[in-house]
């Protein structure tokens, strides 16, 4: 059962090509039976919420990241996100009338679990978007909010941070809906869109062997910088994390528009960039940080769909990604982050579902 590959070579690769039926499962079990409204469970409405504040570690922290655009951009809800090693050791100031969020796929990280703690009594409520249902995380917030992705094995997080970022995303549409933001039409065009996202996944995994002649390159290199904006600044950051992670080659995932500010001097014809860049609002402030990148003679390699490559004129290498309502854009391009990792990791013979020094669950400081 679950610890069984079913055929897939690791677990990751299982985990991986698993996530389109999760996506769809675990919205079908957090709408209602026309598809057009939400049933979150009760407790995770914004009735009263002044802000939200989102903490976590490790891959759970970029989904935070990537929701506190939803939550700002869809809501209008202040949002605060950290890291939660360095949450609890601050003063962080929080509103009586706060939803303090915990994203934890163990639910038993040890920094993640102290946080919780740290706010209890001291905000409104305490909400668990964990993937064990029976943990530490899930039973001390006030509502647990499972992202429904089963058990996940390998220690590199893919079903859990695409699971994440779904519960995360309709958590943003709750809050709409509650502030008024958001119409019972503008709703259930929101969720027709996610919906619509596990065949796009599909179509993205579908291009695993276009990852792989990527990675056949990054696999050469020393050093790999990854860059996106707005939602694919954290995807950026989660692609380095996973790259470094599996592989052991060094990578970096910046803000493109932070490249002028110092990732640019490491720049030579050696220095693989990956760029992410979906057709949104941002695609031509990312393109003119990519040219800089190629007038350098770094290797750019373009992740986007039809419409931004086309705009892109000559790029050495590009893998063509299906089209994205952008407002989703984080989870699809989840899917090159983790492959990139993964088919790198293959050709240096890493061992990709266990990487040397890392735990699946970090339960000390
Ligand atoms: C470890 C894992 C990561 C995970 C992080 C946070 O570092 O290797 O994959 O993102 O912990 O774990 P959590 O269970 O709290 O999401």
């Amino acid at each position: 059962a679950a610890a069984d590959k079913s055929g897939h070579r690791h677990f990751m690769a299982k985990e991986m090509a698993q996530q389109p039926a999760i996506l769809r499962a675990a919205l079908a079990a957090y709408t209602d039976a026309t598809g057009t409204a939400l049933a979150l469970p009760e407790g995770a409405g914004f009735d009263g919420v002044d802000r939200v504040t989102l903490v976590a570690c490790g891959t759970g922290f970029y989904a935070c990241q990537v929701a506190k655009y939803w939550f700002e951009q869809i809501a209008g809800l202040p949002a605060d996100i950290d890291i939660a090693s360095e949450f609890r050791y601050r003063a962080p100031v929080l509103s009586p009338h706060s939803m303090a969020v915990f994203v934890s796929q163990s639910g038993e990280t040890a920094d993640t679990l102290a946080a919780l703690r740290h706010v209890q009594g001291k905000v409104a409520r305490t909400l668990g978007v964990v993937n064990v249902p029976t943990s530490s995380i899930a039973r001390e917030t006030d509502v647990a909010l499972p992202i429904l992705a089963g058990p996940e094995i390998s220690v590199a997080s893919t079903k859990g941070f695409t699971a994440q970022l779904q519960v995360l995303m309709l958590l943003a549409l709750q809050a709409g809906v509650d502030r008024g933001r958001l119409t019972p039409a503008a709703l259930a065009d929101h969720l027709s869109a996610l919906r619509a996202l596990p065949g796009l996944i599909n179509q993205a995994l579908d291009r695993e062997g276009q990852m792989r002649d990527i990675a056949r390159h990054l696999a050469e290199a020393r050093d790999i910088l990854f860059l996106g904006r707005g939602t694919m600044y954290p995807l950026a950051l989660e692609g380095a994390l996973k790259l470094k992670e599996l592989s052991y080659i060094h990578a970096e995932g910046y803000a493109a528009g932070e490249l002028k500010h110092g990732p640019i001097a490491l720049i030579d014809q050696h220095v693989p960039v990956v760029v992410l860049a979906p057709h949104d609002a941002l695609f031509d402030k990312t393109l003119s940080n990519m040219q800089e990148v190629m007038a350098r003679q770094g290797q750019v390699f373009l992740i986007a769909d039809a419409r931004t490559l086309a705009a892109a004129g000559e790029v050495t290498h590009s893998l063509t990604m299906p089209e994205v309502p952008p407002l989703l854009a984080p989870i699809l391009y989840a899917i090159p982050a983790q492959m990139l990792a993964y088919h790198t990791a293959l050709f240096r013979g890493t061992d990709v579902d266990q990487p040397r020094n890392l735990a699946k669950s970090v339960t000390v400081e």
